[in-house]
């Protein structure tokens, strides 16, 4: 995880001398500082069974793309181009979504509806120039509740085209794992928690770890990502032992500041949400940092950060602002407003549609119509899109929460900010992921600037695989 000023420096030189150099591979957690895949430009994941110790005892049947350990951190480079050749040796269906990045929707990896998904021993190519830079994830979108579950998510970085000046970075992994003490697998779902606020792990972890230690340099300033990459657990983090700032959400630098998060008003990290902080590592070396979460239960540490080596006294105030992103601002005066109401199910009952994976239920809805399943998604099939949005039009979302449970909403595709909330002050930064709590009402704006159809869903997956899903048309 740490990397030096100088080992910084050999990194940025090998990068200009293979000219099309833009894939870094960082496995986390085992202490590779950084290791340079072979072919820059492309970079090969192997959807596999893993084996990891994560409770007592060794764990065998966890999906990742290592035989050992969490799906690795991709690094890419804002702006150059990336292909992932991507080979399922699973004996089920799979396809990978880039959560949270703008990419050609054909690249978007949702089955049926930008892609078939692809089969034990088959290979799907991904091809994308990241645009934005900041912190994103990677994911299955076929069989979720079994291979997101079983472990297959991996952080997705992308950096600023200029150094932004920390002196190392931490990147945490957050996301449970619902097994016993001794290693085996509890359901990984429940027909109960579905219908509710989802089923929760029982092992809570960073990196596949719990409470793993990250060194940062003594005095330095640390990036910290943390995703939550979990199918069901809200997050509640903050940090002890240092000082820091909020300098992104869900991958955007911020556009209106965030508090620096504490144990009496934590951040909330819901599924599929981001956050990057700015620390600044204690001077006495040896002191840690403690980055907690607020669970239910209590607060609990996920990770620590122990400063190491000479103090290298830097100041939180050397950091000069992240650039921000291009994205488009809605004309919010002439923006069209589309009502979007998230539920229960009126109709109830089971689900029928087999394809990537039912969980036999309908309990959620949005516009009071449960989504029939993956391979529905097509007129014919009786699903079309929620909605319709020319290209260039600037859309107000107003995303009404009907029911007692919290919801991250979350659109592919597109990028958008919250406007307001009914129940809270709440920053209008860029994302792809709004926690919508419970009876709670939020606008959000966008324009629709790129084509094709945009999977829009609750991030629980229990919620979004018992109806709470669908999706939004961009067209010219
Ligand atoms: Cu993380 Cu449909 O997405
Ligand atoms: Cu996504
Ligand atoms: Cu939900």
């Amino acid at each position: 995880m740490t990397k030096s000023g100088s080992d910084r420096r050999i990194s940025r030189r090998t990068a200009l001398g293979m000219l099309s150099s833009s894939v870094v591979l960082t496995l986390i957690g085992v202490g590779v500082k950084a290791a340079w895949a072979q072919k820059p430009a492309q970079l090969d994941l192997v959807i596999q069974h893993s084996a990891h110790k994560i409770t007592e005892a060794v764990t065998t049947d966890l999906i990742s793309t290592r035989p050992d350990g969490p799906p690795p951190v991709i690094r890419l480079k804002q702006g150059v181009p990336f292909v992932a050749r991507v080979t399922n040796t699973l004996p089920d269906y799979t396809t990978i979504h880039w959560h949270g990045i703008r990419l050609a929707n054909a690249m978007d990896g949702v089955p049926y509806l930008t892609q078939f998904p692809f089969g034990p021993g088959e290979s799907y190519e991904y091809r994308f120039t990241p645009m934005d830079a900041g912190t994103y994830w990677y994911h299955p979108h076929c069989l979720t509740m079994n291979q997101m579950a079983k472990g297959l998510t991996g952080v997705l970085v992308v950096e600023e085209e200029t150094d932004p000046g920390f002196n190392s970075e931490v990147v945490l992994n957050l996301r449970d794992f619902r097994l016993r003490p001794n290693g085996e697998w509890l359901d990984l779902w429940t027909a109960r928690g579905a219908a509710r606020s989802g089923t929760f792990g029982t092992a809570v972890t960073a990196n596949w770890e719990t409470d793993p230690v990250y060194d940062g340099q003594t005095g330095g300033l640390v990036r910290l990502r943390m995703a939550a990459t979990d199918t069901t657990r809200i997050y509640k983090p903050y940090v002890v032992g240092a000082d820091g700032v909020v300098i992104a959400t869900d991958g955007h630098p911020l556009r209106e500041t965030v508090d620096w998060p504490s144990e009496v008003a934590p951040y909330l990290l819901s599924p599929g949400q981001r956050i990057d902080m700015a620390i600044r590592m204690p001077e006495t070396e040896g002191a840690f940092v403690d980055i907690m979460s607020d669970l239910p239960g209590g607060s609990r540490r996920l990770a620590r950060v122990r400063a190491v080596g000479a103090n290298a006294a830097r100041s939180l105030s050397e950091l000069s602002q992240l650039p921000q992103n291009d994205i488009p601002n809605p004309d919010l005066r002439n923006a069209r407003v589309e009502e979007f109401v998230f539920g229960w199910t009126p109709e109830g009952g089971a689900q029928q549609n087999g394809f990537c994976g039912t969980l036999g239920y309908s309990f959620w809805s949005i516009n009071r119509k449960p989504w029939p399943g993956d391979a529905a998604a097509s007129e014919t099939r009786g699903a079309g899109p929620l909605a319709v949005f020319r290209l260039g039009e600037s859309i107000i979302l107003r995303l009404r929460n009907e029911s007692p449970n919290d919801h991250p909403i979350h659109l592919h595709g597109l990028v958008f900010r919250p406007l307001k909330s009914n129940k809270r002050t709440i920053a209008s930064n860029w994302t792809d992921t709004v926690l919508l709590q419970r009876d709670e009402t939020i606008e959000v704006g966008l324009v629709a600037d790129n084509l094709g159809d945009w999977a829009f869903h609750c991030h629980v997956i229990e919620h979004q695989k018992t109806g709470l899903a669908g999706f939004i048309r961009v067209e010219a």
